[in-house]
């Protein structure tokens, strides 16, 4: 399944795709995939290997807590057993991916 989110002004092409899918894993368990793309700036490398670090951010103090990505991370991969992953492109855009198993244990 795809859903677009596009912005409502002629002007702004901005834009965000959510997408879901059922994977098999090795172990015959199926994880289920939820990615959440932009077609915004993309995220630098050097910014990549931190975005999952508890109060990261690259934005002014106040604005950002940089704890979002952490959370969610903490969240997917501590409490579901899942996967986090970001996959960026500089001037493309972002995709960050998340991978749950549908059953533990
Ligand atoms: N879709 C994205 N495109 C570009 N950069 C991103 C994207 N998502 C996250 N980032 C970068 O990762 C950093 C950390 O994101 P995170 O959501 O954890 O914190 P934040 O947005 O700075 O603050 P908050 O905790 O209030 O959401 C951001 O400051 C930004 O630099
Ligand atoms: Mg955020």
């Amino acid at each position: 399944m795809e859903i677009i989110i596009a912005g409502l002004s002629s002007s702004c092409r901005s834009q965000i795709t959510i997408r879901t899918e059922l994977s098999k894993a090795e172990s015959e368990m199926s994880n289920v995939i939820i990615g959440v793309a932009d077609n915004g700036p993309g995220i630098p490398e050097a910014v990549q290997s931190k975005l999952f670090d508890p109060f990261f951010t690259t934005k002014p103090v106040v604005t950002g807590t940089g704890i979002a990505l952490a959370i969610s991370y903490q969240i997917v991969v501590e409490k579901h057993g899942g996967q986090m992953k970001c996959v960026s492109t500089l001037g493309k855009g972002t995709e960050f991916i998340v991978e749950i198993p549908l059953k533990t244990g």
